[in-house]
């Protein structure tokens, strides 16, 4: 079923969401078992609250983030996206994850819908840098600012041009997969609905129930690295 929703489709646009790196290593927000947000209150870590009233604590938070992003690697799943991207298969991405992942594995047109935690900028002067400068905590800018990561915190826009983009592309998906997202958070969670008004098939992958399952033309309650491969193998044929 997949495979068929695939070939026939003629515009493949992709929203992933954190299940696409926990294969990776990196602990997805709401997993039932392991998700991050079971420890720590997303608000009280990853807002801009957090970042002017508990900044000590916001600092740890992203210093121990980019330490297990440095070590991570895209997973398969990632290259499969790239290499159907290269082939006119897949048109877009749009990822809710920091981690640079679909770059890193070689997909150009991502929009990154919540920024990403590969850079750091001033939050007075706007330059960027690396975000090696969290591990050895050099955070204070030449200017007098402070260096924040690049991601969208709770309570922050979401870039206009990642939104732009997005909405540019599901308006022309025939397909819509969404990719290890549990859909909780908006407007991320507006595409696939927006998609399929706009008569896309809706593909949903994911380990855990979503509440879009029931509107979606195929849900798939299984790891991505194995669907994403098993497609990969049926692609080829
Ligand atoms: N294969 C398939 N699904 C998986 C896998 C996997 N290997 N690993 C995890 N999942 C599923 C989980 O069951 C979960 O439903 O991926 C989903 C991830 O959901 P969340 O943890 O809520 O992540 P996400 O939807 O990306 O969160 C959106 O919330 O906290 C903010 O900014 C943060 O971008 C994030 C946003």
């Amino acid at each position: 079923m997949l495979t068929d929703l695939f070939r026939e489709a003629k515009h493949t646009v992709v929203l992933s969401g954190a299940g696409m790196s926990t294969e990776s290593g990196l602990p997805d927000f709401r997993s039932a078992l392991d998700g991050m947000w079971n420890e720590v209150d997303p608000l009280q870590l990853a807002s801009r609250e957090a970042m002017r009233d508990e900044r000590d604590l916001f600092i740890r938070f992203y210093k121990h983030r980019i330490q297990k992003l440095r070590a991570a690697r895209p997973n398969a799943g990632y290259y499969h996206l790239a290499d159907w991207e290269r082939n006119g298969d897949v048109s877009c991405i749009l990822t809710q994850n920091v981690d640079g992942f679909h770059q890193h594995a070689g997909s150009l047109n991502v929009s990154e819908l919540h920024g990403t935690l590969c850079n750091v900028y001033c939050d007075e002067c706007g330059e960027t840098g690396s975000n090696e400068s969290y591990i050895n905590e050099e955070i204070n800018c030449s200017c007098g600012g402070f260096k924040r990561p690049g991601v969208v915190l709770f309570g922050e826009p979401i870039p206009l041009n990642a939104i732009h983009q997005a909405k540019l592309e599901t308006k022309k998906a025939d397909l819509f997969i969404v990719l290890g997202s549990s859909l909780q958070v908006s407007p991320a969670n507006v595409f696939p609905i927006e998609a399929k008004r706009n008569g896309a098939k809706l593909v949903i992958v994911n380990q855990e129930e979503t509440e879009y399952d029931s509107m979606a033309d195929l849900v798939i309650h299984e790891k991505i690295g194995e669907v994403l491969s098993k497609l990969a193998r049926a692609n080829s044929d």
